[in-house]
C-alpha cells in the first residue's frame, strides 16, 4: 500500500473520522494521535516514539501486539475459509473453540453462543436471559440488577447498564426493568466503618431490592467480578460468593460479565470460580479471547438452563438472535492460537508477575496526589485525591489522569486517563524489568503532573 503523508492522514481523520464516545463539539472533527506499529509491550506513533501499552488497547492485546503466530492462523484461515454463514453452516474453527472455551468454563457451563465483542455479549445475555423465562411461563421476570459503575457497553440495552452516571449524559436508555445497586467500592465510602461492615450493607440492600421487587420479577444479576472501567474496582472479599447465594437462593440468575477479567487478566481463562469462588449460570466475554486481533466476543450458558428450554412445552419459541458474524471462522481460528499460547506460559507468567506489579504500584502511595492504588491480577488503578486529609477526587474539571498521562507518554508509557484515575492493565506477556520501568515512570510522571498543578496554582501539594 502507498504511504500517505501523516499530515494527509490527520486532514482525513478530522474530515471523515467519527471518533467513539465524541462531544459535540468535536464530533467528525476529532484528531487522535496515529499508531502505526506495535511490538510486544510496544506501540510506536507516526513519528516512531515507543511507549509502553500500559491499558493494553482497550484491555484487550492481552498476549501483545504483532503475535507472528497468530498472524499466520489468520491468513492461513483467510486462505481456507473467510466467511460462512451462521444461519445455515457451521465452520472448524468454531466447533473446536466452543469445545475449548466449554472445558475452561466453571460448573456446568458449556454452550457457547459467539458474538463480535462485549457489547453484543452483553445483550445477547440478557436477550437470552428474558427469552428463557418467557419460554419457561414467567415472562414477569423481566428486571435486570446491575451496579454504580459497572461498565457493559455501548449498544442500546448493553450501555443502559452501565453505572457511571455522567452529570450531562445527553443519551437514551432503557431505564424499565434495570436496577442500579451501589457499587462496591469502599474508597471514600467507609466512614468510620469496618470493609465487612461496608459489605454487609451491599447485601442488605440487595436483600431489601429483592424484598421490594419480588424475585419473582427479577430475572437476573449482572456484574463484573472486578468493576473495570469504573476504576478497577476489587469487591470486599465475600461480596460476590454471598450476591451469588442470594441469587441461587431467589431464582434470579447470575451473570458474569468476564469481559476483560476473562482470558488472562487474572492469570486463568475465567476468574469467576478460579479466582472468586462463585460459579455463574452465564459468563459474558470478548476482547482478550483473541487478544485484540479480531473483533470476537461471546456468552457461555449453563447447561442446565438450556436442559430447561429443551424441555419446556413450547417447542416452536425461537431465540429470535444471532448475528452475521457469529461464530466467524477467522475470529475462532484466532481465539484457538491465543488461548494456547496463553496456556503455554502466558497465563503462568500473569500470575508469577502480578503480586509483583500490584504490590510495586502500591510504593506509589506515598505520592500526595495518590489517594488509593487498587487491583488485582494485571489490572489496577491509581486514584488522586486532593489531598491526604480531604479525600475528595481532584474536580472533574481538573482531569489529572490526563495531566499525568501527558508526562508518562513523554516518559514511554502510555496509561489510560480517567478523570482523576489512570488505569493500567498491560499486555500479559511484561516481565520484572517492565514492571520496574513501569512504576519508575508513574514515578516521575506523577511528580511531574503534581509540580505542574502546584506552578499553575490550581493545587497546593
Ligand atoms: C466489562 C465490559 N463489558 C462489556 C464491554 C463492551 O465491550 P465492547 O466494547 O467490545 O463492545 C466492555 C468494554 O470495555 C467491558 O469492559
Amino acid at each position: 500500500m502507498k504511504n500517505i503523508p501523516n499530515d494527509i492522514l490527520q486532514e482525513n481523520i478530522k474530515k471523515h473520522l467519527i471518533q467513539p464516545w465524541p462531544y459535540a463539539s468535536s464530533i467528525g472533527d476529532e484528531y487522535r494521535e496515529i499508531v502505526s506499529n506495535g511490538h510486544g509491550i510496544y506501540i510506536e506513533d507516526a513519528e516512531g516514539n515507543k511507549l509502553i501499552d500500559g491499558p493494553a488497547g482497550m484491555w484487550c492485546s492481552n498476549i501483545g501486539h504483532r503475535n507472528e503466530e497468530i498472524a499466520q492462523v489468520m491468513f492461513k484461515q483467510a486462505m481456507e475459509l473467510s466467511y460462512n454463514s451462521p444461519w445455515y453452516t457451521s465452520n472448524e474453527p468454531s466447533a473446536k473453540l466452543s469445545k475449548v472455551i466449554s472445558d475452561h468454563a466453571p460448573g456446568d457451563l458449556s454452550n457457547v453462543f459467539f458474538t463480535t465483542g462485549g457489547s453484543t455479549a452483553v445483550e445477547s445475555a440478557l436477550r437470552f436471559v428474558h427469552y428463557y423465562y418467557n419460554v419457561l411461563g414467567t415472562p414477569e421476570k423481566k428486571l435486570i440488577l446491575c451496579r454504580e459503575d459497572g461498565y457493559h457497553g455501548s449498544t442500546f440495552l448493553s450501555a443502559s447498564l452501565n453505572g457511571k452516571s455522567r452529570t450531562s449524559d445527553w443519551m437514551n436508555y432503557q431505564n424499565d426493568n434495570i436496577i442500579k445497586l451501589s457499587s462496591p467500592n469502599s474508597f471514600r465510602k467507609l466512614q468510620g466503618k469496618s470493609i465487612e461492615e461496608f459489605e454487609d450493607g451491599l447485601i442488605d440492600e440487595l436483600n431489601e431490592v429483592i424484598n421490594k421487587q419480588d424475585s419473582k420479577n427479577i430475572a437476573a444479576f449482572i456484574g463484573e467480578p472486578i468493576q473495570a472501567s469504573g476504576g478497577v474496582i476489587v469487591p470486599p472479599k465475600n461480596y460476590l460468593k454471598r450476591v451469588r447465594e442470594i441469587c441461587k437462593k431467589n431464582n434470579i440468575l447470575f451473570i458474569a460479565d468476564e469481559v476483560v477479567t476473562g482470558f488472562g487478566r487474572m492469570g486463568h481463562i475465567f476468574a469467576s470460580e478460579k479466582v472468586f469462588g462463585i460459579v455463574p449460570d452465564i459468563i459474558t466475554f470478548a476482547k482478550g479471547v483473541t487478544s485484540g486481533y479480531f473483533p470476537l466476543g461471546g456468552i457461555v450458558i449453563s447447561n442446565s438452563l438450556i436442559k430447561n428450554l429443551r424441555s419446556s412445552n413450547h417447542s416452536d419459541a425461537m431465540f429470535g438472535h444471532g448475528l452475521t458474524y457469529s461464530s466467524h471462522p477467522i475470529g475462532c481460528a484466532v481465539a484457538l492460537k491465543n488461548i494456547e499460547l496463553m496456556e503455554n506460559g502466558i497465563l503462568d507468567n500473569v500470575l508469577e508477575i502480578a503480586p509483583i506489579f500490584q504490590s510495586k504500584l502500591r510504593t506509589l502511595l506515598d505520592l500526595p496526589i495518590v489517594g488509593d492504588v487498587r487491583g488485582e491480577g494485571l489490572m489496577a488503578c491509581i486514584e488522586c485525591v486532593a489531598d491526604y486529609d480531604d479525600s475528595n477526587p481532584l474536580t472533574l474539571d481538573l482531569k489529572v489522569g490526563e495531566i499525568i498521562d501527558k508526562h508518562c507518554q513523554k516518559l514511554g508509557l502510555l496509561l489510560r486517563p480517567a478523570i482523576n484515575m489512570c488505569i493500567l492493565s498491560p499486555p500479559l506477556i511484561i516481565n520484572k524489568s517492565d514492571v520496574d520501568n513501569i512504576v519508575s515512570i508513574l514515578r516521575k510522571g506523577i511528580t511531574l503532573a503534581m509540580e505542574e498543578l502546584k506552578s499553575k496554582g490550581i493545587w497546593n501539594y
